[in-house]
């Protein structure tokens, strides 16, 4: 059976974790190279990336590092530059790249938001608009923007619901022009999911994370990850525009 991503090139952004473990950019990197694809992981740490790819090629996987802040536009240019020279072509950008900020509404500083903002959507815009150039030219590829069910719910998480929120609005006007020129557009809305991004939550809260969903199971990066897959392969040929919750049924719930 055909590998689903096979021959393509993936460019993804935060594909290192912060600490040990597994986070979903470091995840979708490995699933993406099982799957046949030659992936570019991005990342504002180089160490974190370089383990990310290591993991790639102790499997037999292709991969290759890139060092950028993906809020600065010559970063993302640089990214998908380094894409295109060695491998001529950029089939796929994962947008995963996000930071957490669990203030409320008033313990939110302008300096918060604005990280925040820059980080988990600024991002997005500055990395679509590098690799969807290509992409424009070639006519074909696929672009995925991790979003959140923060942007879902309401909850105390001001900007990063905010931002998250934007990421589905950006996904929506970037879908409907991009279309037409062959290039499709979607978001992964992941819900609680345990990933090193999180960990200083906590074991209670964790347990309480997991209790939440109606499945009743702790959701990792490989569930984030998997989504990734599908959105980036031909089997989503015809989906754009469209935020994908993975979630384990966490927003059907009232909690
Ligand atoms: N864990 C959860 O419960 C959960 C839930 C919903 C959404 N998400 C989203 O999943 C995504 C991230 O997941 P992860 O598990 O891979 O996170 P992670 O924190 O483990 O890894 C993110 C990586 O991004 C890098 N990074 C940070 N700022 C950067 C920048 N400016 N430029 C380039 N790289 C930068 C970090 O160095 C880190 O290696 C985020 O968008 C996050 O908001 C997570």
């Amino acid at each position: 059976m055909p590998r689903r991503l096979e021959g393509k090139v993936a460019v993804i952004t935060g594909a290192g974790s912060r600490g040990p473990g597994l986070g979903n950019g470091k995840a979708a990197a490995i699933l993406f190279a099982r799957e046949g694809a030659r992936v570019l992981c991005v990342d504002l740490k180089a160490e974190n990336a370089e383990e990310t790819a290591k993991l790639i090629a102790q499997e037999g996987g292709e991969a290759s590092v890139f060092a950028a802040d993906v809020t600065r536009k010559a970063g993302c240019e640089g990214m998908v530059k380094a894409a295109l020279d060695r491998w001529g072509t950029v089939d796929i950008l994962h947008n995963n790249v996000g930071i957490e900020s669990r203030k409320t509404l008033f313990e939110t500083t302008e300096e918060d938001w604005d990280q925040v903002m820059a980080v988990n959507l600024k991002s997005m815009l500055l990395a679509t608009q590098a690799a969807a150039k290509p992409m424009v030219e070639r006519g074909r590829g696929a672009i995925i923007c991790v979003s959140s069910v923060a942007a879902l719910r309401g909850h105390g998480r001001t900007a990063y619901a905010a931002a998250k929120a934007g990421v589905i609005g950006f996904v929506r006007t970037c879908a409907a022009q991009l279309g037409p020129k062959g290039v499709r557009v979607n978001a992964i809305a992941p819900g609680q999911v345990w990933t090193p991004m999180v960990e200083s939550v906590g074991p209670e809260m964790r347990e309480k994370r997991r209790t939440a969903t109606p499945l009743g199971t702790e959701g990792e990066g490989w569930d984030v990850g998997w989504a990734a897959v599908y959105l980036a392969s031909d089997e989503a040929r015809w989906v754009t525009g469209q935020t994908l919750v993975v979630d384990g049924g966490l927003t059907l719930t009232t909690r």
